[in-house]
């Protein structure tokens, strides 16, 4: 068993306020860690930090504002060395082809890529005090599985998270001579106010409390790699195998079952 979440105090997590990161922001909470809560909006921070008022400090930003983060950057060391980011705040927006717009494409990219990149303008130096301790520092970077098959009216959205997990893993081989690790977090669908406006099935749909359990556990095992549920990401796993005129067919088979 890794000591990565034992020997890790202090953590940053994005996205705090609802569905997956509410969620691992309540284990994490549980588990007695401290943590600063981040996102747009502060009353659902605000209710994180009143169930443990000593532990968790709201650091309300929109983490596409490079501005804003560099004031919040004293924060992330509030409660001493930063050991662990949690990198999760996101979007979806699902492209209409019959009415093609380039803003959904740039909107996912700004928050899912350019906002994650922003955030470490901040992190990584914490980080790097951290080590410099001799302290643990973890970079988790919560992308999506989505990416693996070609959905249709994901353009935007997987385009978004394709590009998040090779920054992520670019990032790993820079900094693993640091001893800094960055753990990817693949989710398949999870059940949250993200997923709740979806009007196509999502199968194996877990709940917010499942994901954040398999993360958590996840990082506690010191895992590099959290994909979950396997039946979904094993199965894209095997789609994404074929032969690319098969997964053509398929794709394009799925996008007119959607727009029926
Ligand atoms: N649900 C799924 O099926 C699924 C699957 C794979 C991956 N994921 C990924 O998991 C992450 C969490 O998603 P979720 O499903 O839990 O959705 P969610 O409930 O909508 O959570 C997203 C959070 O990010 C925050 N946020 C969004 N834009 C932000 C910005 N510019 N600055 C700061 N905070 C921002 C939102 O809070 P504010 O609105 O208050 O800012 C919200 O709390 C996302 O990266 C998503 O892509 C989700």
């Amino acid at each position: 068993m890794s000591k990565r979440l034992e020997s890790t105090r202090n953590i940053w997590i994005t996205g705090a306020g609802t569905g997956i990161g509410e969620a691992v922001s309540k284990a994490l909470i549980e588990q007695g860690h401290r943590l600063i809560v981040t996102g747009r909006r502060q009353q659902p921070l605000d209710a994180l930090a009143q169930l443990a008022p000593d532990r968790v400090t709201p650091a309300p930003a929109d983490t596409t504002d490079a501005e804003r983060l560099q004031a919040l950057a004293p924060e992330l060391e509030r409660y001493g060395a930063l050991n662990m980011v949690i990198l999760n705040a996101g979007t979806c927006e699902y492209l209409e082809i019959a009415d093609y717009d380039s803003q959904i494409i740039a909107n996912n990219l700004n928050t899912n890529v350019v906002g994650t990149a922003r955030c470490l303008d901040i992190a990584l130096p914490a980080l790097r005090r951290a080590k410099a301790k001799g302290e643990p520092a973890t970079l988790v970077i919560v992308s999506s599985s989505a990416w693996w098959f070609p959905f249709a009216r994901a353009e935007g959205y997987g385009a978004s998270k394709a590009a998040l997990t090779y920054f992520a893993h670019a990032l790993r081989a820079d900094l693993a001579a640091e001893g800094i690790d960055v753990v990817v977090v693949s989710p398949g669908f999870v059940k949250t106010p993200l997923t709740d406006r979806n009007d196509f099935p999502m199968p194996f749909l877990v709940s917010a409390e499942d994901a954040a359990d398999r993360i958590v556990k996840g990082l506690a095992r010191g895992r590099n790699e959290i994909a979950f549920p396997k039946r979904f990401t094993w199965t894209l796993r095997l789609l994404g195998a074929l032969p690319r005129p098969i997964i053509d067919r398929m794709s394009a088979a799925m996008a007119r079952q959607g727009n029926n």
